[in-house]
């Protein structure tokens, strides 16, 4: 008997499930959405799960499966996710509608400095974008260059060290040396050395930050499952209290002093002596405490934002380089006309002579979308026009950049490096919305000015000094580490530098 009801049980409870399961997993089925099978509790992210592609990587497959489909459907978990692919939604999503899609529902814990730009939501952003965006414009890069000049010349000494020396180049540790000279200088006022200094805590700290331990991995994945759950989970406070202890120091040896720097770290504390913050919410208007969390959330943003995304981008340009003899060439031909015309420094100004370098950049960017997924999440009931599907409030959007910029439709030959994608008659033809390595609309990147100046003036006073050519070790086809959310090559990026 007892065998009887356990057997039935144990029935009742498989066809629930299997009801439950059908039931959720015919969301995108019941709304014409098509979309790759799930698998049962774990949705379409089993290969991220297991680490054996990123999240970036897995979405631009589905990218280019789904050739013709606006729309695509994925289930994370049980949750269900929306792809959206044709560029016109994808304006309506990040532009049009912005106001439906202002949040990217990342908030990844609940760490007093998880209240950044990047994870901010409603009001909070909104506030904290118009207060930080002064940070960036023509004025403060302009201010901004010469202290980029000084990292320039560290940097430059370094690579002059290592080829006398002989030793070899993987081209990503070295230009992770030069941003981290440049961030820490531009947006903290700090002397790093960087390049000499490879033991110094902000190193050390951004070592920590971009290789996540099992245990914040472990979270990672777990939120695939049950989106949100990582949010009650404490995440490591080393790091946190690293920016802490250097924003109070850097604040106590400024406060009540005349702003000198003009960097990010003099902007806050003008801001903070302005007073509160006000933002609205439903209850009316209320207040951001400009406080050291705050200031220091913006600090860690900055940093995790903008170095590696950096770092990566500029080492893929000068892989291409090394591969494309006839590209340098023509750049470097550039960069020493530029140089002469302003008796050999280069100004903010100068840069806009670079078209060839820009185009260039432009090209890596698409070849190599370091940051290549662009998150929103609906805040109301949306329907996309032209279309039947409507999607409730709270779901995941996700829109990959770098399945737009692999994808013959906008970009002929993809995988061929192709700088003439970017001449200015090639440009325009480009839709809007199908290249997109800042994002786009009023939630872009805050950093893009300050990243194409950074990098422009890194990569011209390289060039002007350096040959970069193929070494044995030169790979052509890279394996991408899924446990990065930039895109980083497993084994590093070799080339072969001399001296000009
Ligand atoms: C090549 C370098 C960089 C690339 C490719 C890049 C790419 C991106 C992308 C794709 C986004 C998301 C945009 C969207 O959702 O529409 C973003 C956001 C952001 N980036 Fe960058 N970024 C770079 C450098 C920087 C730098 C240098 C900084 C800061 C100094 C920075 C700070 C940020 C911040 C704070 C956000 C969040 C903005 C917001 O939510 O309002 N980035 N970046």
């Amino acid at each position: 008997m007892a065998f009887y009801i356990c057997a039935a049980l144990v029935t009742v409870i498989f066809c629930s499930f299997y009801y439950f399961m059908k039931k959720k997993y015919s969301y995108w089925y019941n709304k014409g959405v098509k979309g790759p099978t799930p698998l049962p509790i774990v949705g379409n992210f089993l290969t991220v799960m297991l680490q054996k592609e990123s999240a970036t990587e897995y979405v631009k497959s589905v990218h280019l499966k789904y050739k013709g489909e606006k729309l695509v459907g994925l289930y994370r978990g049980f949750k269900p996710v929306i792809v959206v692919r044709d560029p016109d939604l994808i304006k309506q999503v990040l532009i049009k509608d912005f106001h439906i899609f202002r949040d990217r529902g990342v908030s990844a814990s609940s760490s007093r400095l998880s209240a950044n730009l990047f994870g901010a939501e409603g009001e909070t952003w909104r506030i904290l974008r118009q207060k930080l965006t002064p940070v960036f414009t023509s004025r403060k890069l302009k201010e901004m260059v010469p202290l980029m000049q000084q990292c320039v010349d560290k940097f430059l000494k370094y690579v002059d060290y290592l080829v006398e020396n002989n030793v070899e180049h993987e081209i990503r540790s070295l230009t992770s040396k030069y941003t981290l000279e440049v961030i820490g200088s531009c947006a903290f006022g700090l002397d790093l050395d960087a390049c000499k200094d490879e033991e110094n805590e902000f190193s050390i700290m951004a070592k920590k930050i971009f290789t996540p331990t099992t245990y914040a991995r472990f979270l990672v994945l777990l939120d695939m499952i049950i989106p949100g759950v990582r949010k009650l989970f404490t995440t490591s406070t080393e790091i946190q209290e690293f920016f802490l202890g250097l924003v109070r120091n850097v604040i106590r040896e400024r406060e009540g002093k005349l702003a000198v720097r003009k960097d990010f770290m003099d902007l806050m504390i003008e801001l903070r002596e302005q007073g509160k913050l006000s933002r609205r919410n439903d209850d009316g208007i209320s207040e951001i405490e400009l406080d050291d969390y705050v200031i220091a959330a913006q600090a860690l943003v900055f940093y995790s934002a903008g170095f590696e995304t950096s770092a990566a981008s500029m080492s893929f340009l000068f892989h291409e380089l090394a591969l494309n003899p006839d590209i340098q060439d023509r750049m470097y031909n550039e960069v020493c006309k530029v140089y002469e015309k302003y008796n050999g420094q280069l100004t903010y100004d100068s840069l806009k002579e670079l078209p060839y370098l820009d185009m260039v950049f432009e090209e890596t960017l698409r070849k190599y979308s370091v940051a290549g997924i662009l998150l929103r999440k609906t805040l109301e009931t949306y329907t996309f026009p032209g279309t039947n599907v409507t999607i409730p409030e709270g779901t995941p959007v996700m829109i990959s950049a770098n399945g737009l910029h692999a994808d013959p439709e906008y970009f002929p030959n993809p995988s061929k490096f192709n700088p003439e994608n970017f001449s200015p008659e090639n440009k325009e033809k480009i839709p809007q919305c199908a290249y997109m390595p800042f994002g786009e609309g009023p939630r872009n990147c805050i950093g893009m000015r300050f990243a194409k100046v950074q990098s422009a003036i890194g990569t011209a006073a390289f060039l002007k000094n350096f040959k970069i050519e193929r070494s044995p070790k030169t790979n052509t086809e890279f394996e991408y580490d899924p446990t990065r959310i930039v895109l980083i090559t497993k084994g590093g990026i070799w080339v072969k530098i001399s001296k000009r």
